[in-house]
Order: structure tokens, then sequence, then C-alpha cells
């Protein structure tokens, strides 16, 4: 080992022990380790977002378990203009979720998510990183289609999430995929712009999270599509890696 690394280990020694130091005259003694599996909160949920879920959620629910919990959703006003609930589609083993915004006209036609045009590009990202929608799990902020095509309000937001969290306590997946700005900003709790986000690897309760643009950005930016198969190889490479380990 060259006197430079050694001396870069001492450094970073030196910063940890001093922190210990500091957080040990603060009053705290001992740091917790979450082990990875248990890292998604699945015995806390927002207010009113469990329900009867709430119980289950201490144990490994299904989906299906979770989508019987949802039912006939009548939590937000969304479920006045819906045609179709729009829970999620996909292996509930994945190793890969991607994250949309919320159902648009054909999703909710056909109570599945990704199915327009934005979801026939998405197809062809997923197909070149070696996936069919099959092998990964696809769903969305929210089930219900906001009239117009308009941004989720926080209420309805505030209503649906929980049950994607459950989602996401369910399959544990090695990567999660942000698809655009609602998405990534919503499960980050950041408002930093999607240009600034993506791209960069974050953390969502233990799971790497990569947020990258939404297809249908990428349908009238095309240029776009360069960065989103850039995003795309790290999360190729970091799912490798999770599979290594
Ligand atoms: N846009 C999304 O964010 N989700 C869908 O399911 C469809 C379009």
């Amino acid at each position: 080992m060259g006197n430079d690394v050694k001396q870069q280990i001492l450094e970073i020694l030196g910063q940890a022990k001093s922190l210990l130091e500091d957080l040990s005259l603060s009053g705290t003694h001992e740091i917790p380790v979450i082990p990875r599996a248990e890292a998604l909160p699945r015995c806390e949920l927002p207010p009113g977002g469990g329900g009867q879920g709430a119980a289950v959620l201490c144990q490994r629910e299904s989906l299906e378990e979770i989508l019987t919990d949802l039912g006939d959703c009548r939590r937000c006003p969304l479920c006045e203009g819906r045609k179709n609930i729009v829970f999620g589609v996909g292996n509930p083993q994945a190793r890969l979720v991607l994250v949309g915004e919320a159902p648009g006209r054909e999703e909710d036609e056909k109570g599945e998510p990704f199915v327009g045009e934005a979801g026939r590009l998405l197809d062809r990202i997923l197909r070149a990183m070696g996936f069919g929608r099959d092998q990964v799990y696809i769903c969305n902020v929210e089930k219900c289609r906001p009239p117009g095509n308009r941004d989720p309000r926080p209420e309805e937001i505030e209503a649906c999430e929980p049950f994607l969290i459950r989602q996401l306590a369910s399959i544990r997946p090695s990567v999660i995929v942000a698809l655009g700005k609602f998405a990534a900003q919503t499960l980050l709790r950041d408002q930093t712009p999607i240009t600034r986000l993506r791209g960069t690897w974050k953390d969502y309760h233990g799971i790497p999270l990569m947020p990258t643009y939404h297809p249908a950005y990428l349908l009238r930016n095309p240029a776009g599509k360069q960065e989103v198969w850039e995003d795309m190889n790290q999360v190729l490479k970091r799912l490798q890696q999770s599979e290594d380990g």
C-alpha cells in the first residue's frame, strides 16, 4: 500500500474518531445499523393512509394484499373521475422498479401504467436494457388519473403514497428509478429541478434510487435520451453489482 493511501486512511480514521467523540459528548452512545432488508418503513404509514393495512404492513405483505386493502379506493377526490385504478404491473420479485407520476387517459382506460406513447418509449428503453415488462415492476405515485392530466395535489399524494411505499416494501427491489420531476421530487422530498437531480444516486429508505427524465419529456425533447441512457447504464451497473455482492 502506497504512503498516500495510508495517509488518506489515517485521515479518514481520524475524522471518524472525532465524529464519534462529538456524538458521544452530545449524548449519543449508539449508532443504529439498519439492515438493508429492513430499511423500508414497513410499520410506519402517514396518518390516515394505512387503514386496516397498517397492521399487515409489519408482516411481509404481498402485492395482492395491498391491492385488496386499496379496494375501490375513495380516499381522495380523484376517485370521482377515474375509470380504473392503476395499481402497477410486472414482477412482484423485480429487482428494478420504475415509478412514474400518475395514469393518463390510456392508462385510466386500461388500468395499466405506461400504456400510451410514453409507455411505448419506456418499453423500448427497457428492451435496450435487456428487460421485458414482466421482469421489472412499473407503477406510479398516484393510482388514479388527475383530471386533464394536471399534477397531483398534496392531499391526493398523501392519500395514495402510503400504498406506493407498501408496494416498494413488498417488492424490495435492488434499484428504484424515478421517472420525471414529479416522481423524483415526491419520493425524495426534494424540490431540486430534475435537470440537477437526474443522473446521481439517491437513497430511498436504504434502496438506491436513480432519478431520470420522464419518457413523456423525451417525446418532446428527444435530445434528453442520451442522458436517460447514461442514467440507465448506471442502473444496469448497480444491478450487476448487487447481483455479484
Ligand atoms: N405517465 C406516468 O407518469 N405514468 C403513467 O402511467 C403514464 C404516463
